[in-house]
């Protein structure tokens, strides 16, 4: 099974992209954990990535499309995958169903989380990452079990250079100028599945959940 998850910054898709990859047993691939991956590591990825996302603008489609291009390759997507901030311009949604066209597969399901401006800007305050194991906390809606470390790794938590205010309203901005034609892209074709991203995190895995097992 192939799972897109659209929504603006902080709406919960990394969040509910890491509990369905342990429901369904399929890996999360998130664009930007991997560009900030590919910061950590120095590499000329990195480079091009830096001062795009600390500003909080995109970073090219030939890097992000080259990036999911190669990973989807490897043995552990065979069954599927969860694709948590890929597609974000039209160009982008395109190129994903050509890669998935050349191995006779489609994008199965395409979840787009929806929440107003001014909850995301106070939850963004509250986030806290892992960058290792990609786990994603809240100071207070979703804590970890010790304070200041990862449930899964152990490794110290941090907040990320781009959750200021006004980069996330930045962030928000670009979102809203080039989501409507990937979401009209996918409507079109049937896919598209909205949830609201203002209940708790088990309300929206229930509804991603019964939108998952739905035919
Ligand atoms: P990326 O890392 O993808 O960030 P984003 O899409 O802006 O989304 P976020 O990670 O900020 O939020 P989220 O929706 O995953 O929410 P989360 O679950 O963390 O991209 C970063 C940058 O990389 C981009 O700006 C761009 O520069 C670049 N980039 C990445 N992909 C790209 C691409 N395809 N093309 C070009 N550039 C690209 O939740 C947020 C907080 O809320 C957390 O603290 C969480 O615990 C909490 N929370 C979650 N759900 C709930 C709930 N139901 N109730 C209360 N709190 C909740």
């Amino acid at each position: 099974m192939i799972i897109v998850f659209m929504g603006p910054p902080g709406a919960g898709k990394g969040t509910q992209a890491q509990i369905l990859q342990e429901n369904l047993r399929i890996p999360k691939l998130s664009t930007g954990d991997m560009l900030r991956a590919a910061i950590a590591a120095g590499s000329e990825v990195g480079k091009v990535a830096e001062e795009l996302m600390k500003n909080g603008n995109l970073v090219p489609d030939e890097v992000v499309v080259g990036i999911i291009k190669e990973r989807i390759s490897q043995q552990d997507c065979a069954n599927g995958f969860i694709l948590d901030g890929f597609p974000r311009t039209i160009n982008q949604a395109q190129a994903l169903d050509k890669m998935l066209k050349d191995n006779n597969l489609i994008v199965d399901k395409v979840i787009c989380l929806e929440l107003d401006a001014e909850i995301i800007v106070a939850r963004q305050a509250g986030r806290r990452v892992a960058p290792k194991s990609g786990c994603v906390y809240h100071l207070e809606h979703n804590p970890p079990k010790v304070a200041g470390k990862c449930d899964v790794s152990g490794e110290e938590l941090m907040q990320r250079d781009d959750d200021k205010a006004d980069v996330v309203r930045h962030r928000l901005g670009i979102y809203d100028n080039t989501v409507k034609p990937i979401l009209e892209y996918y409507d079109e074709q049937g896919l598209l599945n909205k949830v609201a991203g203002d209940q708790t995190v088990d309300q929206v895995k229930q509804q991603i959940m019964s939108i998952i097992e739905q035919k």
